[in-house]
């Protein structure tokens, strides 16, 4: 358990948060390693709903320290607002929250950027479909270098003349997009992010140096993964992915905490599959029952509001990304969104130009073509929201975990019924 990971296998909104929220109390610190405001992580406590964006999801845990670290990408004026959303609810933050001054901030060029880009496309293709949040622009930025801003370049001296220099380059980039509307204002920039820099300091300190003493320590930590593997820029859907590494090979490079270190690796996903933006998603249901999953599960998005796109499980990429992200273990969160319907289908294998394969292809045009092989399985229309213990599933439910398990080759360790902290059973090693 030193450190354990929790990592969406699908395309997002796998139910990371609530996962995260209730292991919290088996851990000393809870840390977010990559993505940024385009996350959004809900927990449910009561008839309390906290939607969390950059902060961990252990914030909830006063024993418990959070950290953001240098994979992460900060924009200060949500950090603030989840601060203040939190305060309003009743969530202390001071001294259980830790900021990396080596993350990079996300400003107001990145969001007019972002937001150009996917109104245009990119000629011949789909958008992407971002969630406008300054993703893409922010880590090009990382990764080009020169325009980059840290967290804790915003106390040093030269920050002035840095906003002065980038905004200028910025406006030049943003006309040439063909913004007339997005000139911005260094003056103003400057003054705006000096405020929330004032704001933030308390909690902006040097990350890698703490988890480095940490795990030396033996102390245990959660790593909360944000988006999912299919959405890694590396492994996943190119370019219909987000712009970090999603999957479970980010932990390492977004933390700075050695991969020796990781010790159980759990992966999360759905009883069937959502999609939020654009891109291929081979077992999508452009139908009734497409839109009946959605109704079920309120599948819209936490961060954006947009409808999630819906379908079946799909047992082809989970089994991919399980075998990238090396999860241990599944949790198999909203069993009761599936629970009503009359017979629920599991995409065992793809046809690609009449070939038939387990392998889920690097290409988004071969992932285009793929027919999905399905196996049907018969539904249990039994309502599962008040059962607690996997044994007193219904027959059909327990089939459904035990085809999955055997499909994706993993045991099935946590199973979810609903949204509250109460509707999650344990399995296997995680039950105590
Ligand atoms: P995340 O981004 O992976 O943390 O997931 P989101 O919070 O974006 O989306 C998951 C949604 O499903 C949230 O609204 C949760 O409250 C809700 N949820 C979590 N587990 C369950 C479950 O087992 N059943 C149902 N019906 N909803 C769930
Ligand atoms: P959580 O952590 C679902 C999707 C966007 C878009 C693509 C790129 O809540 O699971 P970006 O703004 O990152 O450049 O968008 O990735 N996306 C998510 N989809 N859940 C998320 O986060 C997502 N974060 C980004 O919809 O398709
Ligand atoms: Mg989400």
């Amino acid at each position: 358990m030193a450190g354990t990971c929790v990592i969406g296998l699908q395309w997002g909104d796998e139910a990371k948060g609530k996962l995260v929220d209730l292991l919290t109390s088996r851990f000393d610190v809870v840390v977010r390693y990559q993505g940024g405001a385009n996350a959004g992580h809900t927990v449910v406590v009561g008839d309390k709903t906290y939607k969390l964006h950059h902060i961990p999801s252990g914030i909830l845990n006063a024993n418990v320290m959070n950290v953001v670290t240098p994979g992460v990408v900060i924009n200060p004026p949500t950090i603030l607002q989840e601060l203040d959303s939190l305060a309003s609810q009743g969530v202390k933050v001071a001294e259980n929250l830790m900021l990396s001054d080596r993350a990079h901030v996300v400003f107001p060029w990145h969001i007019a950027e972002d937001r150009l880009r996917n109104e245009g496309g990119s000629g011949e293709r789909e958008s992407i479909g971002t969630t406008m949040r300054g993703i893409g622009p922010c880590y090009g930025d990382k990764v080009g270098r020169m325009n980059a801003v840290r967290l804790g370049d915003m106390f040093r001296p030269d920050f002035r003349e840095r906003v002065n220099i980038i905004t200028a380059g910025k406006n030049r980039l943003l006309s040439a997009l063909g913004s007339t509307a997005d000139q911005l204002d260094a003056a103003a920039i400057f003054d705006q992010y000096s405020g929330y820099a004032a704001r933030l300091k308390p909690f902006v300190t040097d990350t890698t140096h703490y988890l480095l003493d940490q795990v030396e320590a033996g102390k245990k930590m959660l790593f909360e993964g944000a988006q999912g593997s299919l959405l890694d820029i590396d492994h996943g859907t190119f370019p219909y992915v987000t712009s970090s590494n999603a999957s479970g090979v980010g932990v390492s490079a977004g933390s700075g905490v050695p991969g020796k270190w990781i010790t159980k690796v759990l992966g999360v996903c759905k009883a069937y599959t959502t999609r939020v933006g654009g891109g291929p998603f081979p077992t999508e249901l452009n139908n009734e029952m497409g839109n009946k999953i959605r109704e079920l599960g309120r599948e819209y998005g936490t961060t954006t509001g947009r409808p999630r796109r819906c379908g079946w499980f799909d047992a082809v990429a989970v089994r991919y990304t399980s075998r990238l992200s090396g999860i241990d273990a599944i949790s198999l969160m909203m069993m009761d969104v599936l629970s009503l319907l009359p017979e629920i289908k599991i995409c065992t294998a793809y046809e690609i130009d009449g070939e038939r394969t387990n392998k889920f292809p690097s290409h988004v045009d071969d992932l285009r073509k793929v027919v999905p092989v399905y196996e049907t399985i018969p539904g249990w229309e039994t309502d599962v929201t008040k059962v607690r213990k996997i044994a007193d599933l219904p027959t059909g439910a327990r089939k459904y975990i035990d085809r999955v398990a055997e499909l994706v080759g993993k045991p099935v360790e946590v199973v979810s019924v609903g949204p509250d902290r109460a509707q999650t059973m344990f399995a296997g090693s995680l039950a105590q």
